[in-house]
């Protein structure tokens, strides 16, 4: 009889062992680390660990840590901002309402937008005024959109959720971002850090072009050790100041002559402002160089995202109802006149620098003046 139970025992380690896919209870904590998916995904966690979604709250972005500051929140110890900075924070709640801080010595408040997080959103709903990420319970199934090849050992795949694929679930933390007290004036005001005023309802996600199609394209390399694809979806994700020549094709960059000068246009392709968030700057300098050298350098002209409205308007379902100034809308092109009569040899430079925060804003939270970034550069 003991014999048998012994035999029992082993064929069910074997069993365990054969049906692969482990328990939930496995995994410590409301989500798998990220450390977790190393082993057999380590081109991808490279490229993420670069990536701005891994450096998310102030226990390791300076610059958040120190706009955080200037937040009236921030005298209460209400870190609001973990609800799409540091989402898998473990006392999440309490952190919010002031009870507990983000910890360095929890793996959980350290993770960033993590691997799990990410690939567990279901959907997005709309709350009063908030949208909120529906994150699966299952821990072990994630959300893809390619067609399995192989079985994981690790984890369960999902391919059919409409809402991951299209990208839509990326848009619950982009969309709004903070009801409270601005970062940038003192006015209780909102803004949207990711906004459209484009009303021909290009703006939306599809399947043909959506955040994923733009800023995870497929770039060369197998999606993991343990499978050959040629190519798998960028996870250092893509920005203006972060590999920006996966994005610069989609802003077009014109000079024409024009009666006693020329012209300069910018056409934004992208299906969002040119700008999104508010401390950003982007910054259009046009010089003339002849024989070599700079003989005429023209006034910098600024984008940035303002408000027009600060009266709050109540949002609608993926829609940022505010409007902006100072930045260009999609499939919108503004145009530069330059007064300057040119001769043969003149070459016409104009160059699109960026700016992750702006001088004005820096000053006030008591940071670095930024270093410009060069986004695209045209000759003519
Ligand atoms: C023991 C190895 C292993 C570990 C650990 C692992 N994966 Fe995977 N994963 C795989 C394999 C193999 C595939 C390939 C499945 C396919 O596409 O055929 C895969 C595919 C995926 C896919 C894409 C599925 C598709 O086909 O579209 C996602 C998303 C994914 N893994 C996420 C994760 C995350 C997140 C972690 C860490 C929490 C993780 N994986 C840890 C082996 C692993
Ligand atoms: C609804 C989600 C959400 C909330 C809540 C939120 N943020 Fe953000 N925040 C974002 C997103 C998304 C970005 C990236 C946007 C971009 O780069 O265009 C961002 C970017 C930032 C940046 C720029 C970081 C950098 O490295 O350049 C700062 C600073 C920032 N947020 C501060 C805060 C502070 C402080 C709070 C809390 C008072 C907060 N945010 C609350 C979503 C949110
Ligand atoms: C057609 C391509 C395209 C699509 C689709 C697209 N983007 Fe972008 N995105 C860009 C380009 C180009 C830039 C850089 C210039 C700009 O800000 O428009 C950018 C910039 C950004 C930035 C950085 C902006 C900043 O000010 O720091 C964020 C964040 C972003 N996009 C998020 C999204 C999200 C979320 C979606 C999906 C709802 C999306 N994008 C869809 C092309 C695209
Ligand atoms: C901000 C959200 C987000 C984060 C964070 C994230 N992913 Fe992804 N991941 C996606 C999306 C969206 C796709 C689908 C892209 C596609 O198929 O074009 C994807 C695709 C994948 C794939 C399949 C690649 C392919 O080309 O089909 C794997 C594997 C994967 N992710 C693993 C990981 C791992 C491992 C991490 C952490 C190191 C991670 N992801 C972090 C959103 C995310
Ligand atoms: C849990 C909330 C969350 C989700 C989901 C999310 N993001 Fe983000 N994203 C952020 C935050 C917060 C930042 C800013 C990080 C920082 O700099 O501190 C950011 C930064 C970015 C940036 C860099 C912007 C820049 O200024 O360079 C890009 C691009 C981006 N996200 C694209 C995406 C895409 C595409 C998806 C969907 C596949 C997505 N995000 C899903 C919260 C989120």
């Amino acid at each position: 009889m003991k014999f048998i139970y012994i035999l029992l025992f082993f064929a069910s380690l074997v069993f365990a062992n054969i049906a692969g896919i482990p328990n939930d209870y496995e995994i410590k904590g409301r989500f798998a680390p990220n450390k977790e998916c190393v082993r057999c995904h380590l081109d991808i966690y490279m490229e993420f660990k670069q990536s701005k979604h891994k450096n998310t709250n102030i226990l390791n972005n300076p610059i958040h840590k120190a706009m955080f500051k200037t937040n009236p929140l921030s005298k209460q110890n209400r870190y609001t901002c973990a609800k799409c900075h540091s989402p898998t924070s473990k006392n999440i709640n309490d952190i919010a309402k002031g009870k507990k801080l983000l910890n360095n010595k929890n793996k959980e408040d350290t993770q960033g937008i993590s691997c799990a997080y990410c690939h567990r959103i279901e959907s997005i709903k709309q709350h009063n005024k908030e949208y909120k990420n529906i994150i699966s319970k299952q821990k072990l199934r994630y959300f893809s959109k390619r067609k399995q090849i192989l079985d994981s050992p690790f984890h369960d795949v999902n391919t059919t959720n409409q809402q991951f694929n299209n990208g839509n679930i990326c848009l619950a933390c982009h969309t709004q971002h903070t009801k409270e007290k601005n970062l940038v004036s003192k006015k209780n005001q909102m803004y949207c850090v990711f906004s459209n005023s484009n009303d021909k309802g290009e703006n939306k996600n599809n399947n043909k072009q959506n955040c994923i199609t733009c800023h995870m394209p497929q770039i060369e390399g197998s999606l993991s050790d343990r499978l050959d694809t040629a190519t798998h979806a960028y996870h250092g994700f893509a920005g203006i100041g972060k590999d920006s020549f996966m994005l610069n094709k989609y802003v077009d960059m014109n000079i024409s002559k024009s009666g006693d000068g020329f012209d300069i246009t910018i056409t934004n392709n992208s299906t969002h402002d040119l700008l999104l968030h508010p401390i950003r700057g982007l910054y259009l300098k046009v010089s003339i160089q002849k024989d070599g050298k700079t003989v005429k350098t023209f006034k910098t002209i600024e984008f940035k995202k303002e408000t027009i409205q600060t009266k709050q308007k109540p949002l609608s379902w993926l829609e940022c109802s505010l409007s902006y100034k100072n930045t260009i809308k999609p499939k919108q092109t503004k145009e530069y006149f330059f007064k300057y009569i040119l001769s043969k040899n003149d070459i016409v430079t104009a160059k699109l620098l960026y700016k992750q925060i702006r001088d004005k804003i820096a000053k006030k939270a008591k940071l670095k003046k930024a270093k410009f970034m060069l986004f695209k550069e045209i000759k003519r």
